[in-house]
């Protein structure tokens, strides 16, 4: 099968898993109910579930724990991105093709519905300690989600990121954008990739390897988003083109140039596959996907 199709066919089939565990809409608090449901459905690569169960399945993982880890990444990753189109960030008006949550909601909502993913990811995760309650492999996956997520992960490099498009004059240096990047996008990346590995009970050295190699990923995934930022259009995006420009943001492309950009994520992920190769796995999925990455369009 053609890895495009092959890709489609698993964003499907991660769509139906986190579609399992997404709240019903009913009650008082409905509208917030919508509103997750809504950003989460709106579409999306499915890249972080995808990239947690093609390491999972290179570790030749069997536990059901996988499921509800797959869907909690993706609503961290989901609030992730409704917090930041809001106004007092990115301040953008469309997503994965559809009006932002904030623009169809109204802002406090967009607000709310980021806060209600990001518990609902660890409510969802939680689920798995009922299908297995001796698996001690969950409370490590647990804990790497909760931190790659928080001010040490994500929303750590967030923070830098919003700082340091209100700062235009001072310049962000190299070393800072590799720290906002590392964080702000590597993060979830890192979780998704070591959370697969974890539960497919690897050894911690491999996990270790494994926070490399998606730590490359990681750093090359959002290079690539800001050169789609510049060269991409609306249509295939799906997110306004130009976003970084209008905000000021310093970006690697802004840095680097583009060219310069489209080589260094390359030369990341072939980085990636190289310290890949050194597991010495069968499974070709995984650098298949990588590779995909690279050529992406959206
Ligand atoms: C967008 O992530 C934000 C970044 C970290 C670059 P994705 O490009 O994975 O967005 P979706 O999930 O496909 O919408
Ligand atoms: C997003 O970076 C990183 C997140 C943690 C959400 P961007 O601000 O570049 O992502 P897009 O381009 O809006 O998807
Ligand atoms: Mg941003
Ligand atoms: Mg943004
Ligand atoms: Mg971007």
């Amino acid at each position: 099968m053609e890895i495009k199709e092959e890709i489609t066919k698993r964003a499907s089939k991660i769509t139906e898993i986190v579609q399992e565990y997404l709240p019903k809409e009913e009650n008082f608090q409905k509208t917030v109910l919508e509103a997750m449901n809504y950003s989460i459905l709106a579409g999306g690569k499915r890249i972080r579930p995808m990239l947690m169960k093609a390491t999972f399945d290179l570790f030749g993982g069997k536990s059901s724990a996988i499921k509800p880890f797959m869907a909690a990444i993706e609503m961290i990753h989901t609030y992730s991105l409704v917090h930041d189109d809001l106004p007092a960030m990115d301040n953008d008006e469309y997503r994965r093709g559809k009006k932002t949550t904030h623009a169809q909601f109204g802002e406090a909502m967009g607000i709310l519905a980021g806060d209600a993913l990001l518990n609902y990811a660890f409510e969802t995760a939680t689920l798995a300690f009922e299908e297995e309650p001796t698996n001690s492999n969950i409370g490590k996956a647990l804990r790497v989600l909760a931190v790659k997520a928080g001010v040490f992960g994500m929303v750590g490099g967030q923070v830098v990121d919003v700082e340091s498009e209100k700062k235009p004059d001072e310049k962000v240096s190299r070393e800072k954008l590799d720290f906002i990047y590392r964080l702000k996008t590597g993060a979830l990346i890192e979780a998704s990739m070591m959370i697969g590995a974890i539960l497919a009970d690897a050894s911690d050295e491999e996990v270790t390897k494994i926070e490399n190699v998606a730590s490359k990923i990681g750093l090359a995934f959002q290079i690539q988003d800001d050169v789609l930022d510049v060269v991409s259009s609306f249509e295939e995006l799906g997110k306004p083109i130009g976003s970084d420009e209008k905000n000021n943001k310093p970006t690697y492309v802004t840095f680097e140039g583009i060219d310069k950009s489209k080589e260094d994520v390359l030369k990341l992920t072939n980085e990636a596959i190289e310290l890949l190769h050194g597991f010495d796995k069968e499974d070709k999925f995984l650098e298949q996907l990588f590779m995909y990455l690279v050529y992406r369009k959206n």
